[in-house]
């Protein structure tokens, strides 16, 4: 069968050509695989939801009386199945992982200066992977249609609404209509989360490694002194194979047993949707975000070109875009003439590292001033608009500041030194 397969496929070559690429030995060359994995366990769980799962907002009576939209019974008959409340909270965690180790792959693309000549298109792709699985996560928000389902999904809404010009066309997009209100939302962003999101994931993921074969990885520094000039690491089959194969296998175990401990996403708890507001957070991914927009004042409103920009566009939509610009542009501004071949330190690179520094500070603070209602229902000094403002501007240039001088005054001498 082999012999047969390999006089028409040349398996042969296919072995020699890809399946013998080197494979760097480095801890955090685990983490675009961790990424990966979370999605492989997205979409495998993910069909067992689209299995049980009633994308409408009918009213359906429940056996024990109640009358409650289709969508929210449906996720309490998945949560009565066998396993079904940890498959539930094993593609919620999931979701939690995959943002996490994109965002820590991503740390360590920019630390380690990966996104230079010749990877600048593979960091573009990355950077579109991210977004595109935090929109995936974000439209998976309103499918459990319960009460806190619903306050988050239209705190998204309100900043989708709320862009100039495009406002109202990603509204219809995204959410079929007004939301909540809208018969056609959950089935819109239904569609959106179980298709064409995961099918585009899907397609971007497969061209980000087809690209990362073919220029190959950047070497670990270690690589420079062991093996000069030389591309060291283990072939992708069997080695690397195995070695994910094992990871593949811890990742399901670990997240199956958080899965069965902590229960994701309680919907009983929270109960069908009603005219009340509960006071719930975002997930901390959104929560920066969303302290933005709480302590952005309602004055800061003014037209433009007969569209107006109000708070909901500065925080929800502005300062992210201008993140993502810069972002964008890095590749393009901080250049190598020649090809990258080992990986540069962060300690060598102080102005890139603060920045990265400042960034994450920057995260944290905005994360922060997502709690100001309960400092402000603690009587703490953190409730106060002013003081969040400091911090929300003020640690990131601290940051900045200090590693910056910290790594200079350190390194730079080791480096001349040396
Ligand atoms: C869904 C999200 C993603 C998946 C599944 C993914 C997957 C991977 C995998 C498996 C690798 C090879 C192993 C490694 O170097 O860690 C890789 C490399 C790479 N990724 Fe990603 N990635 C994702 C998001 C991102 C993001 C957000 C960025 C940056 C903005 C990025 C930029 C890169 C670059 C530049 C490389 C080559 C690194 C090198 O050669 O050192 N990726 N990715």
């Amino acid at each position: 069968m082999y012999k047969w397969l390999d006089e028409r496929l040349d398996l042969q070559g296919l072995y020699k050509k890809v399946f013998r690429k080197a494979f760097p030995v480095h801890h955090s060359f685990f983490l675009g695989e961790i990424t990966l994995f979370a999605f492989i366990v997205l979409v495998l769980t993910g069909i067992f939801l689209t299995l049980n799962y009633e994308p409408s907002i009918r009213e359906v009576r429940l056996p024990d009386g109640r009358t409650v939209p289709a969508a929210y019974g449906s996720i309490l008959y998945i949560d009565s199945l066998p396993f079904g409340a940890v498959i539930r909270s094993l593609h919620h965690w999931s979701a939690h992982v995959m943002i996490a180790a994109a965002f820590l792959h991503m740390l360590r693309i920019l630390l380690s200066g990966a996104y230079k000549k010749p990877r600048e298109l593979n960091y573009l792709v990355g950077l579109a992977l991210l977004g595109l699985t935090v929109v995936t996560a974000f439209t998976g928000y309103a499918l459990p249609y319960d009460n806190y389902a619903v306050t988050a999904t239209r705190i998204g809404y309100g900043i989708a609404v709320s862009i100039p010009w495009i406002g109202d066309t990603l509204a219809q997009v995204f959410f079929g209509g007004e939301f909540p209100g809208s018969e056609k939302s959950i089935p819109r962003l239904y569609s959106l989360h179980v298709l064409w999101l995961p099918l585009t994931l899907l397609a971007v993921i497969g061209l980000h490694l087809v690209i990362m074969l073919k220029q190959k990885h950047t070497q670990p520094r270690y690589a420079e002194r062991v093996a000069p000039g030389k591309i060291l690491g283990v072939p992708m089959y069997p080695q690397q194979a195995v070695m994910m194969g094992i990871l593949f296998a811890l990742y399901v175990g670990v997240m199956s047993f958080i899965a069965g401990a902590f229960l994701a996403h309680p919907v009983e708890a929270f109960g069908p949707p009603t005219p009340n507001t509960p006071a719930v957070k975002p997930d901390w991914y959104f929560l920066w975000l969303y302290g933005l927009l709480q302590i952005i004042p309602s004055s800061w409103e003014f037209r433009l070109f007969g569209a107006t920009i109000g708070p909901e566009f500065i925080g929800g939509a502005l300062v992210p875009g201008i993140l993502a610009v810069v972002g964008l542009l890095l590749p393009f501004v901080d250049v190598r003439k020649d090809k990258m071949r080992y990986l540069e330190l962060p300690s060598e690179h102080p102005a890139r590292t603060s920045g990265v520094l400042a960034l994450l500070a920057f995260l944290l603070m905005a994360s922060l001033a997502g709690y100001k209602i309960d400092f402000q229902q603690q009587g703490s000094l953190l409730g106060n608009n002013a003081v969040l403002w400091t911090l929300v501007l003020g640690v990131p240039l601290l940051t900045y500041f200090v590693s910056y001088t910290l790594l200079r005054v350190f390194y730079g001498r080791k480096a001349e030194a040396r």
